[in-house]
């Protein structure tokens, strides 16, 4: 078995790092304009990694892949991705990526983005199945960039509403919410905050006997659809609630809707909420995860918890 190994970079490795972007950049077939790849040098990587930091990949020891960071704002650049052409097709590249993408989430960074050329299909595809989606182009370089998953702890149930209502301010019709979570963790509770911050008509509570209410809003925005998928029996009795009639008008929240929602919208937020297995401690932890190229260009923020 190979022994694949994923280093935080420091200045230690600065010569292996130059070493694998030199063998990946000048393995490929020269482009028109040329990758500016082949100019660095351990000063300029030097600094890349002191600055903003850096990942290797080591193969039994020896470098196998590299790339570097460069953070700007609320974006993580992924810069010089490269893998050794000896070690490609051996997963070097995707566990760079994962890794990258939990540097990112560790940094509290909301977006990773990095720059492809259109002439290369296999890179092009390697980043769109990694969950990567076009937002901007120029001449030859396609800028790919994901949203990354938001983690919070959530210590009261008005804390959940303020965290719905906050992410309100950032939705729009068309826009569709996945929620899970067992029974009480949480799911209305964050939904009346949505409903509070797209200023709809109506309390949103838990149905009993409605699988899916319209709350018009009272704000000339959109609607909320809030449907409860609890006690459907499956993707046909969803599909039969019509939805797909009002998902472009309104947001759209699915509770208990894993599994079964994902279908109706390739872009969507999947949020799942938990909660400790002790029945006297009211925290929840609420991961936010965006999922599409909807949420590639602006990524999701929550800071109303920060005050705290
Ligand atoms: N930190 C918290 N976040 C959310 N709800 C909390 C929190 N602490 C306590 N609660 C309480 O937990 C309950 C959560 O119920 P809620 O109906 O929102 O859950 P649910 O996930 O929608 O459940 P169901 O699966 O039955 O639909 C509410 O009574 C709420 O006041
Ligand atoms: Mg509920």
């Amino acid at each position: 078995m190979t022994d694949l190994h994923v280093i935080d970079a420091t200045a230690d490795h600065v010569d292996e790092i130059v070493h694998v972007i030199h063998h990946a950049f000048s393995a490929r077939r020269v482009l028109d304009p040329p990758s500016t790849a082949l100019t660095e040098n351990a000063t300029t990587v030097g600094a890349a990694v002191a600055d903003h930091g850096g990942l290797l990949v080591r193969i039994d020891g020896a470098p196998a892949g590299a790339l570097l960071f460069e953070e700007d704002g609320d974006v993580l650049h992924l810069r010089r991705v490269s893998v050794d052409p000896r070690h490609q097709a051996r997963g070097v590249a995707s566990a760079m990526v994962g890794c990258a993408e939990e540097v990112a989430v560790r940094r509290g960074i909301r977006r990773v983005q990095l720059i492809a050329r259109v002439e290369l299909p296999d890179t092009v595809e390697f980043w769109r199945r990694r969950g990567y989606s076009v937002v901007e182009q120029h001449d030859h370089n396609l800028i790919y960039a994901k949203a990354m998953p938001l983690e919070l702890t959530v210590p009261t149930a008005d804390d959940m509403r303020a965290i719905g209502e906050e992410l309100a301010g950032q939705l729009r019709a068309g826009d569709v919410l996945v929620l899970s979570g067992d029974l009480g963790a949480g799911k209305t509770t964050f939904t009346q905050g949505l409903g509070a911050g797209l200023k709809v008509r109506g309390d949103i509570t838990s149905p009993t006997f409605v699988i899916s209410r319209v709350h018009p809003s009272l704000a000339g925005g959109p609607a909320l659809v809030h449907v409860d998928a609890y006690r459907l029996g499956g993707f046909a009795e969803l599909d039969d609630l019509d939805l797909d009639a009002s998902l472009d008008d309104a947001v759209t929240v699915v509770e208990w809707g894993h599994g079964l929602a994902e279908s109706l919208a390739p872009d969507r937020l999947d949020i799942v909420v938990t909660r400790g297995d002790d029945d006297t401690d009211e925290t929840r932890e609420i991961r936010i995860t965006p999922v599409g190229p909807r949420w590639a260009a602006s990524g999701v923020r929550v800071s109303v918890l920060e005050k705290n």
